[in-house]
């Protein structure tokens, strides 16, 4: 048997793939290469569990037939879908993007895991399907769902059709709301887009807003080893699980002193207006991973130590 991932050339994916594949599954790995990297999949090539198709998912026939290649060496048995836009301010420009790569990929994947016999589904959702709660501790359970990007949107509608799948033909469904996840290799995202800036003009930082936006960082080990971690453990058929940083998490200004460290200690930083970085972007919620915890799972960096990682290791990958 084999687990899909897809999205798997992608920062997440490839984390995943090789977790998987340590504690010793077979893994066929589907990506259309947009935002993620062939060479990303390098360390995998030659090992012998490990299968890579380029596909993109929103065209259902090449999914098809890629799948029914791999199914034929080796049922799969699960699908960990992580493939859609990563780029939130993309799809807010253009609400196409985000029905296509966030929704469309869901919709295709549900529909072959029925034509496939395909019982369990790993879902990357996101904390971007709560919109904006203010100061409130956002938890599962936390509502109305009011999006404020075309991710977000997009997300939920995904969630909304996996629940759907669990009462007509899946076994078992995990939905990961994840916040900020941080690492390498880094495909997108504030560290890098600070490290690239700081880079090309290496005496002055420029900042979307004022740095007060504040968040919770999670590594991206820790986050494979709790997703790991819930999908043995939670055996309800629908299953949805806040992943992320048990802190308060930390300010945008702390992040661009920590890379302006790092790549220059005497740039300057310089800072914009207003508390939002980009139209859709919520600017601080507070995040509640108690029903993780209550599962035995919590992250043992906090979010400023998982940045300092992250930044370290992002700069060594932009040399
Ligand atoms: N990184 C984060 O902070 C974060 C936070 C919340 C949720 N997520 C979710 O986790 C998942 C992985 O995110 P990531 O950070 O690794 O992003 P990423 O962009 O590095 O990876 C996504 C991958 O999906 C692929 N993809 C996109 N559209 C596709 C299509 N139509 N067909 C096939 N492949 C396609 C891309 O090429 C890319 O490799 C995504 O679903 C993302 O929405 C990420």
């Amino acid at each position: 048997v084999s687990i899909l991932v897809t999205g798997a050339a992608g920062f997440v994916g490839v984390n995943l793939v090789r977790s998987l594949l340590l504690s010793g599954h077979d893994v066929v790995a589907f990506d259309k290469l947009g935002d993620g990297r062939h060479e990303h999949l390098r360390p995998f090539k030659g090992n012998p569990s490990f299968r890579f198709a380029q596909v993109d998912l929103v065209d259902v026939d090449a999914f098809r037939l890629a799948l029914d290649a791999a199914h034929r060496r080796a049922a799969v048995t699960e699908v960990w879908h992580l493939a859609a836009n990563s780029d939130i301010p993309a799809g807010i420009s253009d609400p196409a993007v985000d029905h296509r790569d966030t929704f469309l990929t869901t919709f295709n994947t549900l529909i072959l895991m029925k034509e496939f016999s395909i019982p369990a589904i790993a879902f990357a959702s996101s904390s971007a399907v709560y919109g904006d709660h203010g100061a409130k501790v956002l938890t599962e359970d936390t509502g109305p769902l009011f999006p404020i990007s075309n991710y977000g949107a997009m997300k939920l509608a995904s969630e909304a059709i996996i629940s759907a799948a669990v009462e007509s033909f899946l076994e078992h469904a995990w939905l990961f709301r994840f916040p900020n996840v941080i690492g390498v290799p880094a495909t997108h995202g504030v560290i890098l887009d600070f490290v690239r800036k700081l880079k090309a003009n290496p005496s002055v930082l420029t900042v979307l807003g004022d740095g007060t936006q504040q968040k919770g960082y999670l590594h991206v080990d820790e986050l494979v080893d709790a997703m790991l971690f819930v999908r043995e453990r939670a055996t309800e058929p629908l299953n949805c699980f806040n992943v992320g940083s048990a802190d308060e998490g930390v300010t945008v200004r702390f992040i661009a002193e920590t890379v302006r460290d790092a790549v220059n200690p005497n740039a300057q930083i310089q800072y914009g207006l207003g508390s939002k970085g980009w139209v859709g972007d919520v600017p601080r919620f507070v995040y509640s991973i108690e029903r993780l915890v209550a599962l035995g799972w919590k992250p043992s960096m906090g979010s400023a130590e998982a940045l300092r990682l992250a930044v370290r290791q992002i700069v060594k990958q932009e040399v």
